[in-house]
């Protein structure tokens, strides 16, 4: 049986389920009163500022009714009912997480045991049902790389793999860039080297969330792509050794690239990214485009070469890779803040054609949520 107390002069109350206690503010509830003056009924976008709301808000008389609460307001004389699912939802009353670092619920870090079990889907597949492209997207969300098979072989074809969810984040490259090579083995400069392990453009902000790679011919030997999950690097590095994942959290490197005619791009920001409340957010690696770091104070420079150098260890480490070749008519999607991607060396002779492009995953997660929605509803 749901209980509620009002608390402190009607500053706060309490709603007891007999087994927790959960504390909400008269502020915090004012504000998210869900009634038409507060909130618009056609959007849901709120109508109001905190500025129309008093700050000597209080509540002066709580009532339940099964799961409505209703709330009455002084000074405003107002009274608002809410509903205690919504409330238990959107509850705050939990101790900080102390740990920087610590992982959003619903994603999954990995390693190179995931290669047996590679997100995967048919592009007919998700093209045409939406219930197996809500289980692409999530598994994207989940493990920040999703590979497509199956897919038409001809040029632009990757546009249609972020129209299933988006939209395409034109750059100085283009809508989208060609990666072609051919390998002839008797003349080394056109030998198709390896790549280390790499996020995308870490010299953009905002970086660019999604990168697609779609294959179009792949008559070489070898090339495979890989990836590797920076959170777990993030995560392994911080199991070794606290003060290399706090070095490379705390202090900004510098990203660049000017390879190009009238482009200048800069950035300043950590390797490892967190959220002012620790929370994991981003990685940045790229050894092609880390301009000078000198943002570390001298006495931490020591500290944060050891790290940087074990960061790029455990990324080349192959127990962290999971790797798989790409025929054409196949493409590969990467959450580009937190997945790094390469490309292996070749053997042998042949050309391989990729076209690659840069996107978001703002609206990966939207069309995710809105397929969740709409799943949810049908489920009713
Ligand atoms: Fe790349």
């Amino acid at each position: 049986m749901l209980k509620c107390t009002l608390n402190k002069d009607g500053r706060y109350l309490t709603l007891d389920d007999g087994i927790t206690q959960t504390r909400f503010h008269a502020l915090w509830l004012r504000d998210n009163a869900w009634d038409a003056s507060t909130r618009s009924a056609d959007n849901g976008q709120r109508l109001i500022a905190l500025r129309d709301i008093p700050a000597s808000t209080v509540i002066t008389s709580a009532t339940l009714d099964g799961s409505t609460l209703t709330l009455s307001y002084s000074p405003e004389g107002k009274s608002v009912e809410y509903d205690t699912g919504w409330l238990f939802e959107n509850a705050y009353d939990h101790e900080a997480i102390a740990q920087p670092g610590w992982i959003r619920p619903g994603v999954e870090t990995w390693d190179g045991e995931l290669m047996s079990n590679i997100p995967v889907a048919d592009f007919q597949s998700v093209s045409t049902d939406p219930e197996a492209l809500k289980i692409w997207l999530g598994q994207i969300a989940r493990f920040g790389f999703g590979k497509l098979i199956n897919g038409p072989i001809e040029a632009q074809a990757l546009t249609r793999v972020v129209d299933l969810f988006g939209y395409i984040r034109e750059t100085n490259y283009g809508r989208h860039f060609e990666v072609r090579t051919e390998v002839n083995p008797t003349n080394l400069a056109y030998t198709g080297l390896g790549l280390q392990a790499h996020t995308d453009n870490p010299y953009r902000d905002p970086v660019p969330t999604i990168q697609v790679l779609y294959c179009l011919e792949s008559s070489a030997a070898g090339g495979e792509n890989m990836v590797v999950d920076g959170f777990r690097v993030a995560e392994r590095l911080r199991a070794e050794n606290e003060e290399w994942f706090n070095v490379l959290s705390r202090y900004c490197a510098q990203f660049e690239y000017a390879g190009s005619e009238g482009v200048m791009l800069h950035t300043r920001r950590p390797m490892i990214e967190l959220a002012p409340d620790g929370e994991l957010i981003g990685i940045r690696f790229n050894n092609r485009s880390t301009a000078a770091i000198t943002d570390v104070p001298f006495d931490a420079m020591e500290t944060y070469y050891a790290a940087y150098r074990r960061m790029g260890e455990i990324i080349d480490d192959p127990a962290m890779e999971v790797s798989f070749r790409l025929e054409p008519g196949e493409s590969f999607l990467v959450d580009n803040r937190r997945i790094l991607h390469a490309r292996k060396g070749y053997s042998g002779s042949g050309k391989r054609w990729l076209q690659g492009c840069y996107a978001d995953m703002d609206s990966l997660c939207s069309k995710l949520a809105v397929l969740e929605a709409k799943h949810l509803v049908a489920a009713q």
